[in-house]
């Protein structure tokens, strides 16, 4: 079992300390939601840069690099930093200037946070992302929060650390689109600043494998846990509503949850770090024919650079963990998501097809869409209406509270969304009133 203890377990002084800190934090922060609707447009829909760069200034006033964020386990917090990318403040504050920086891309309209928007909880909140000339991948983006405490990075986990990850939007030619590394360092390199800020960083001059390294030392500072629900399990019984402590329970129970997105006090984020077909994919792919001419395109092409064209470019996406380890269980395979915040970065999935956490519920509820390749671990639930509104509410709990504006605004308008329509709402499938494979 992967029940790694991420967190150490916090004394209730603590607790009440940090909890007085939030409610100082929220009364300072109780504007977010009316900042939020005047927040000025640049390329591609996404907030202004600098617009941005002033909202993460004040969303992380008190990031100290140089200790382990609060409540983590200092141990394994260090396991998640590579040798030879120690956190500093001056990577950390070039890893920030160049996640922000359009001019990585070729055209110069795009940066990481075009589709990792820091108003949209660092996700652009469309259903495929936008990247240059207006091209669109086959994926949602998820968000940059909390990445640091993945296992693997990507849906599909083909990339092993932030610092490779990092390197890739920028040569993707659906993304940032330039040619090679060497173009991205051509674009910054004369720029005094940046001279200065690489050699401060790394003592060398700009060079592609720093700004992979330095844009990840940056993301390990976008740590946000902060939520109720964590609250509620350090012991704070009051943290969230009756509703999402319903909620709380039928996830580990009837609603089965847990078996992937398992959350306990020592490991909060919700996932498993493994890879299952919970049939989003199967609503419109024949898989068969696509994995076959997804193992043909991989023997002709065994490049890094054709797996990624694959994965985001063409239909063969929906194959997800297949095309990195061509095993047969891994059709249609995602990694289950870490689902911290999980209420301000709609819409939901790795294509971004679920529009609500209602529909994320009423996909679950009818246990999937049947496939040959459905997770063992899916079946109807038979949940009702009730226990539906209450996982929601659960859901909504996991919020970092420095985003409870966006939070608060998201609920309303997917409440008043679900009410109006439920796409994937079937209860004789959830009520086993029709069988699954059945005529
Ligand atoms: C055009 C939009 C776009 C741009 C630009 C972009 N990303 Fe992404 N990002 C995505 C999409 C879509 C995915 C999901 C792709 C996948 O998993 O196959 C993703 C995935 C990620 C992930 C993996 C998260 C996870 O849960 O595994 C990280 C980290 C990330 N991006 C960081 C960055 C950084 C850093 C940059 C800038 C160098 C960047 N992105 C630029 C759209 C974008
Ligand atoms: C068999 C494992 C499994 C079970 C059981 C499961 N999940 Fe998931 N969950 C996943 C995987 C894998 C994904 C990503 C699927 C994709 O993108 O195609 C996911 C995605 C999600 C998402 C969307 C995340 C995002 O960022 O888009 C939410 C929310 C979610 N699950 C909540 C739940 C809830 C609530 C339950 C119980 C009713 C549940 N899950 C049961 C594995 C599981």
């Amino acid at each position: 079992m992967h029940t790694k203890k991420i967190f150490s377990s916090s004394c209730p002084l603590k607790v009440s300390l940090i909890a007085l800190f939030v409610v100082v934090l929220l009364s300072l922060w109780n504007t977010e939601a009316a900042v939020c609707a005047q927040v000025p447009k640049g390329d591609h829909g996404a907030a202004e840069m600098e617009y941005q760069k002033r909202l993460l200034d004040r969303l992380q006033r008190s990031v100290d690099v140089s200790k382990t964020p609060d409540g983590f386990d200092s141990v394994i917090w260090e396991a998640f930093i590579p040798q030879d990318n120690a956190l500093t403040p001056e990577r950390v504050s070039l890893g920030r200037k160049l996640y922000f920086d359009k001019r990585l891309s070729a055209d110069g309209t795009v940066s990481c946070a075009t589709c990792h928007d820091v108003t949209r909880g660092f996700t652009d909140q469309l259903t495929v992302s936008e990247g240059i000339k207006e091209q669109f991948g086959h994926r949602n983006a998820p968000t940059t929060l909390n990445v640091a405490l993945l296992q693997t990075v990507f849906l599909d986990g083909r990339s092993p650390t932030l610092e490779h990850q990092a390197k890739l939007p920028i040569t993707n030619p659906i993304e940032m689109g330039m040619p090679d590394g060497q173009a991205a360092v051509d674009a910054i390199k004369d720029d005094a600043e940046y001279q200065a800020a690489f050699q401060k960083a790394y003592r060398r001059q700009v060079n592609f494998d720093d700004i992979g390294r330095a844009i990840a030392a940056f993301e390990r500072t976008l740590i946000f846990v902060d939520s109720p629900f964590r609250r509620f399990l350090n012991g704070d019984k009051n943290a969230i509503s009756s509703e999402a402590h319903q909620g709380w329970k039928l996830f580990n129970e009837k609603g089965r949850c847990v078996t992937c997105h398992p959350m306990n006090p020592s490991n909060p984020l919700g996932t498993d770090n493994r890879f299952h077909n919970v049939g989003v994919s199967a609503r419109h792919q024949d898989f068969d024919s696509l994995a076959k001419q997804g193992l043909k395109a991989l023997e002709e092409d065994t490049s890094e650079q054709k797996l990624e064209e694959l994965a985001l470019a063409t239909d063969m996406s929906e194959l997800g963990r297949f095309l990195v380890t061509k095993n047969r269980s891994d059709i249609g395979a995602f990694r289950t998501p870490l689902i911290l915040n999980i209420g301000i970065t709609p819409p939901y999935m790795h294509d971004g097809t679920v529009e609500t956490l209602w529909d994320v519920m009423d996909h679950y509820n009818k246990g999937g869409e049947a496939n040959l390749f459905l997770d063992g671990g899916m079946e109807p639930l038979a949940l009702t209406e009730d226990e539906i509104n209450n996982i929601v509410a659960f859901l909504f709990s996991l919020t970092d509270d420095r985003f409870a504006g966006e939070n608060q605004r998201q609920l309303e308008r997917q409440k008043a969304q679900a009410e109006k329509k439920r796409p994937l709402k079937d209860d004789d499938m959830a009520f086993r009133i029709k069988i699954a494979f059945e005529k």
